[in-house]
C-alpha cells in the first residue's frame, strides 16, 4: 500500500520554495498591501497579451464584478453563462442586479457550445461568459462573432488556463472584450487568491480605470487568513502522515476560522461579502508573481503527468476521456466515469483524495443553487456530467510515480467489477 497520500486540491501548487516565501510574507507585514508586485503582475499580463490595459483585484470574482458595472450591466438585463462552473462566477451578476441564464454545455468540452447561447439568448440578453473549463475550449470563434453579430459584451472566463506560450493557446484571453484570470488556490498559477482582468475593448477602459481608483484593500483579517492558508494545509498534510493528527489539525483550524474555503458562507447563498470587490494586496501578488515566473515549467509539468493519464487510461471501460488538441494543458485532467461516488470512496481508502469539480452544474454542492438562478432541469447535458465527473490532480506536486499509481488503482477498481 502507498504511503504518500495524493490530493487534487488544498494548497496544490505550494513548493517548497512557495512555502518559505510564504513565512518571509508574514513576517513582513509592513508590505503586506502595498509594495511593486501588483504592478509586475501587470507588466507580465501587459506584455504576454499587448495591451496596455490590465487590472488586478484580490479575486478573479472581483474582476467579473467591475466589469460587468463598468459594461453598465445591472437591473433588467440578462447575462448567459456556463451550466458548469463555480458560484464565484455567477454571483457577480446577480449583484448587479441582472439574471444569470444558463447555457447547457457540449459533452466533449463541458462549456457551451454555440447552440446552446442560441437557445439561452432573449432581447435582455447583453453579455455572455465563454469559459475554458479545465483548460478544454470548443468552437469559441463561431459564438464570439455571433455575439458580436448581435452586439453582445462577451467576457471570457479564463480563470482555469494561462499558457501563452503556445501558438494555439496563445489567443485565449484575447477573443471577448475582456478576459478574467484567477491566482485562486487551485488555478494555475496561485496567489492563494487574485484575479486579473485583460481589457481587449478600449470602450470599457476609462470607467474601469475610474473605478479601480476607488477600490480599497482587503481588511487585514482577511489577508492574514490568505497569508496562513499555504502553512495550514502544509501542517495538516504533514499531520496526515501521523493518521488522526492531520483531521484533528484540519478541525481545529477550521472551527478557528483560521483556515478559509475558495466560497464564503454568505456567497453560497448568492450574497456579496464587503472585502469584494477589492484590490489586490502586495504580499498575495508577491506570491502568484513567484509562480508566474515558472509558468512554462509549471504547464509542461501537467501536459507530462496529463499524458500518463492519457495512456494509461486508455481502453478501460467504465471511463471515458476527453480529447484535446495538442498544446492543451489541464489545470485537472477530468474524466467521465461509471460507479463516480465508489470510484471515489475506493481511491480515497487507497491515499487519493479526487477533485469534485463539478458535483452541481453551479458548484460547490453546498451553495444555494436556486439563488444562483439555476432550477433543475435547466441544463441536463451538464446535470448528467456532474454525476459522472472525476478530476485527476496535474499540479507540481504530483510526480510520475503518483500519476501512475492513480492509473493503476482507477484500472484496479474496474477490473475488480469487470
Ligand atoms: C470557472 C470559474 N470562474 C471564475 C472563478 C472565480 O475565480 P476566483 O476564485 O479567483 O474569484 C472560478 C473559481 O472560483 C471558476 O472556477
Amino acid at each position: 500500500m502507498k504511503k504518500r497520500r495524493i490530493y487534487t486540491s488544498y494548497s496544490p501548487n505550494t513548493r517548497i520554495k512557495d512555502l518559505l516565501l510564504d513565512i518571509a510574507i508574514l513576517f513582513q507585514p509592513y508590505s503586506w498591501f502595498r509594495g511593486y508586485y501588483p504592478s509586475k503582475i501587470e507588466e507580465w499580463f501587459r506584455n504576454q497579451y499587448m495591451t496596455d490595459n490590465v487590472f488586478t483585484y484580490n479575486y478573479a470574482r472581483s474582476a467579473i464584478y467591475e466589469f460587468l458595472r463598468a459594461a453598465g450591466i445591472g437591473q433588467n438585463d440578462e447575462v448567459i453563462v456556463p451550466a458548469f462552473t463555480c458560484v464565484a462566477a455567477i454571483n457577480p451578476v446577480l449583484w448587479t442586479g441582472a439574471k444569470a441564464v444558463y447555457a447547457d454545455i457540449d459533452e466533449t468540452y463541458l462549456s457551451p457550445g454555440l447552440g446552446s447561447f442560441q437557445k439561452a439568448f432573449t432581447d435582455k440578453t447583453k453579455a455572455i461568459f465563454i469559459q475554458h473549463t479545465f483548460g478544454l475550449s470548443g468552437d469559441l470563434e463561431k459564438t464570439v462573432d455571433w455575439a458580436q453579430e448581435k452586439g453582445l459584451i462577451v467576457l471570457e472566463d479564463c480563470t482555469q488556463v494561462l499558457n501563452p506560450f503556445s501558438q494555439r493557446q496563445k489567443i485565449l484571453g484575447t477573443l471577448g472584450d475582456a478576459a478574467v484570470f484567477s491566482f485562486g488556490r487551485d488555478k494555475v498559477v496561485s496567489g492563494v487568491d487574485g484575479g486579473v482582468l485583460v481589457v481587449n475593448n478600449s470602450e470599457f477602459v476609462e470607467k474601469m480605470r475610474n473605478q479601480q481608483d476607488l477600490l480599497k484593500y482587503p481588511p487585514t483579517s482577511w489577508l492574514l487568513k490568505e497569508i496562513l492558508y499555504p502553512l495550514l494545509w502544509a501542517k495538516i498534510k504533514f499531520g496526515m502522515k501521523f493518521g488522526k493528527l492531520g483531521k484533528l489539525l484540519h478541525y481545529i483550524f477550521t472551527k478557528s476560522g483560521l483556515l478559509t474555503r475558495a466560497t464564503d458562507a454568505d456567497e453560497k447563498l448568492g450574497l456579496k461579502p464587503s472585502y469584494i470587490p477589492a484590490r489586490l494586496p502586495n504580499a498575495l501578488a508577491r506570491l502568484a508573481y513567484r509562480q508566474l515566473n515558472d509558468l512554462e515549467e509549471l504547464n509542461k509539468h501537467r501536459a507530462e503527468i496529463s499524458s500518463i493519464y492519457d495512456s494509461g487510461l486508455k481502453a478501460i471501460s467504465g471511463v471515458k476521456r476527453f480529447s484535446f488538441p495538442a498544446g492543451t494543458i489541464l489545470l485537472r485532467y477530468p474524466l467521465l466515469v461509471r460507479d463516480a461516488e465508489k470510484l471515489n470512496k475506493y481511491c480515497t481508502d487507497r491515499g487519493i483524495v479526487l477533485g469534485d469539480w463539478y458535483k452541481t452544474p453551479v458548484a460547490p454542492a453546498e451553495a444555494d443553487i436556486n439563488a444562483a438562478g439555476y432550477h433543475s432541469g435547466d441544463a441536463p447535458i451538464a446535470e448528467s456530467v456532474c454525476s459522472q465527473i472525476i478530476n485527476l490532480p496535474t499540479s507540481i506536486n504530483i510526480n510520475s510515480s503518483d500519476a501512475k499509481y492513480i492509473v493503476d488503482v482507477i484500472k484496479e477498481f474496474y477490473l475488480e467489477r469487470s
